[in-house]
């Protein structure tokens, strides 16, 4: 979703903040913008666009200045265009304001200043920012910002400007992450840390409520009370640095290659060999308390959604617990029934997304006892919840979520398989897991070595309209992912279902022009799968079909095998995702399409 930079110190601010702007852009973006403090003005240009088309526009001979802020929006409060582009900014120009997050109130707060004769020009909540903070500052930006915090409510995270401040930024957070990034006689602020690796040597976070007066030689912290705090530097460290595409193509298809090593980490930190037990100290649940659960509800958006389904079905079936996945935006609607009894985790790769923030949040708020399978500790679910299992994918820059589906996956094993420790189900598990886990890695690789064999099948069809994914049990949600993953990247329309269903609607899609992918590797579901992808084949459908390695009939049933090696079927939808993943990366490349960027998706959904 939107991203925010600033720049303060000695060099040129407007490259600095091009750059922050291309880091930022893998978050999704409609329109882009600066403002650079010059001889007394604020000098603002933006618009609807990539910073590829924008940047080129912006002189440097009219963007002459050390200290600036930039933007990525995503619209939300009206439509892309130049008026809506951020920086927003008051009746003057004498402040520049870009905002990530949302103001709740922001109605009322435009029937305020309107009716004080105060003109406002977009449609979006943050010019309001603008204004009042103009209108509010009387030499001292602590108050001025201060103002805001009373009087918006919502979340947001602010880097704002005023004309009379030649070299200071002020940064505000509420909701949204908000990092100042210390350098040497520079300083920086973004909302993550990608835009500030290689020029920062430390980051602050700023907490709650939090004002930061950020000059080039200097960050001071306020509370929202006014009073000045310590400012915790924390150093960036090496793997937070890691952004670059390696040699390859896209950051997806790097992304992709890279879960053999990450799982490899992941299984190995958290399984203790020696005494067959899984180790999850730190994410702070007891023995006791694993007894006492009652109901697991787990939240997600999009691909976590998807790995929640993964996660119910292992730790009801391990730990004998009754789980549910749950959409997060549905949360709040069921009125779930919460009590200290429940365990309610909330997956989410950025730790950000508002709709499962707010469903954590009412689990909070119900007595439940709350865990965030997560990739950014340090984020605003993060500091929500009861404790963390962080799935320590690194970061995942690709739109498109891969590697990071694979890791929660993992983590959602790995807590079954404690949660079954804890409640004595899992006699013998581990010792039946612990191999395949240590494996799967292997495994992985194996199958991203037949990348050749996903190609084929992507040239097939790259020219298809429709798709359905097939899959049952564990691979439910293995089916609902491919789709999910081939309708992002590739535009091709795609439908993922329980493979149960095929009956009940869809298969009155089957066509030669509609190809049905149908994952039946070996397994408990294989014979019912088959069954399905029997159904299909008899109305000339095509298929594609993932298979392990040896199944004498998968040949005959289907126009392309992908093939997968055997592995236990518990550990089955992480390496049964990968030629999906592949099939989908290949096809809309193939399609000319934007693979890391695609068009109108978010990586970061900020919004409800
Ligand atoms: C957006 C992204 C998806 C992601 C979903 C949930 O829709 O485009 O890739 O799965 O948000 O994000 P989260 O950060 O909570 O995992």
């Amino acid at each position: 979703m939107c991203g925010i930079i600033g720049y303060t110190g000695s060099s040129q601010a407007l490259p600095v903040l091009v750059q922050g702007i291309r880091l930022l852009s893998y978050r999704g973006y409609d329109s882009a913008g600066v403002a650079i403090w010059q001889d007394g003005s604020l000098r603002i240009r933006k618009d609807k666009g990539r910073i590829e088309d924008l940047a080129p526009r912006w002189s440097p001979d009219e963007l002459a200045g050390t200290t600036g802020i930039g933007h990525t929006r995503w619209a939300t409060h009206g439509v892309p265009n130049q008026v809506n582009a951020h920086p927003q900014h008051d009746d003057g120009e004498t402040v520049a304001v870009v905002h990530n997050g949302i103001i709740e109130n922001d109605l009322a707060l435009r029937e305020a200043l309107e009716a004080d004769g105060v003109p406002l020009v977009s449609d979006t909540d943050t010019e309001v920012f603008a204004h009042l903070f103009a209108r509010a500052f009387d030499g001292d930006p602590v108050a001025a910002a201060r103002h805001l915090l009373e009087a918006c409510h919502g979340a947001f995270a602010l880097a704002i400007q005023h004309a009379a401040m030649p070299d200071t930024i002020i940064a505000v957070r509420r909701g949204s992450p908000l990092l100042v990034g210390v350098g040497v006689r520079e300083n920086l602020v973004a909302s993550d840390l990608r835009p500030l690796v290689g020029r920062a040597d430390a980051v602050i976070d700023l907490g709650e409520d939090q004002i930061a007066i950020v000059t080039p030689d200097d960050v001071r912290l306020f509370d929202a009370d006014g009073a000045e705090i310590t400012a915790e530097r924390r150093p960036i460290d090496h793997s937070e640095r890691d952004i670059g595409k390696d040699g390859y193509p896209h950051f997806m298809l790097k992304e992709i290659h890279e879960q053999p090593d990450r799982i490899y980490e992941l299984v190995a930190s958290r399984i203790d060999p020696k005494h067959q037990r899984v180790r999850l100290e730190d994410v702070g649940i007891t023995d006791e308390q694993w007894r006492a659960f009652d109901r697991v509800d787990l939240i997600g958006c999009g691909t976590a959604f998807h790995a929640c389904l993964y996660g119910a079905y292992v730790l009801e079936g391990l730990a004998g617990i009754p789980s549910r996945a749950l959409m997060a935006h549905e949360y709040d609607a069921r009125k779930p029934h919460l009590d200290e009894r429940v365990l309610a985790i909330a997956v989410s790769q950025s730790g950000e997304t508002m709709d499962t923030k707010i469903a954590i949040q009412s689990a909070v708020d119900g007595g439940a006892h709350t865990l965030g399978v997560l990739n950014v500790r340090e984020s605003v679910i993060g500091r929500t919840v009861n404790g963390v299992l962080d799935i320590h994918a690194g970061p995942e820059v690709a739109v498109a979520s891969t590697k990071v589906y694979t890791q929660m996956l993992c983590g959602l094993l790995l807590l079954a398989l404690r949660g079954a420790q804890a409640r004595g189900t899992g006699d013998g598990l581990l010792a039946e897991i612990a191999p395949a886990l240590k494996r799967l890695p292997d495994d992985v690789r194996t199958v991203l070595g037949r990348f050749d064999r996903v190609r084929e099948a992507a040239r097939d069809v790259r020219r298809a309209g429709d798709m359905l994914f097939l899959g049952r049990g564990f691979d439910a949600g293995t089916a609902l992912e491919g789709a999910l993953k081939m309708k992002e990247i590739s535009y091709i329309h795609a439908e993922g279902y329980p493979a149960g269903e095929m009956k009940h609607g869809p298969i009155a899609l089957v066509s030669r022009e509609v190809p049905t992918v149908a994952i039946a590797t070996s397994g408990p579901t294989r014979e019912r799968m088959i069954g399905n992808v029997r159904e299909v084949r008899a109305r000339d459908g095509e298929i594609i079909l993932v298979a392990t390695d040896g199944d004498g009939d998968a040949e005959k049933l289907a126009d392309f095998v992908l093939w997968v090696p055997e592995v236990h079927p518990l550990v089955a939808p992480v390496v049964n995702v990968v030629p999906l993943q592949l099939l989908s990366y290949e096809t809309a490349r193939l399609r000319g399409c934007d693979v890391d960027q695609p068009r109108n998706l978010a990586k970061t959904v900020t919004v409800q």
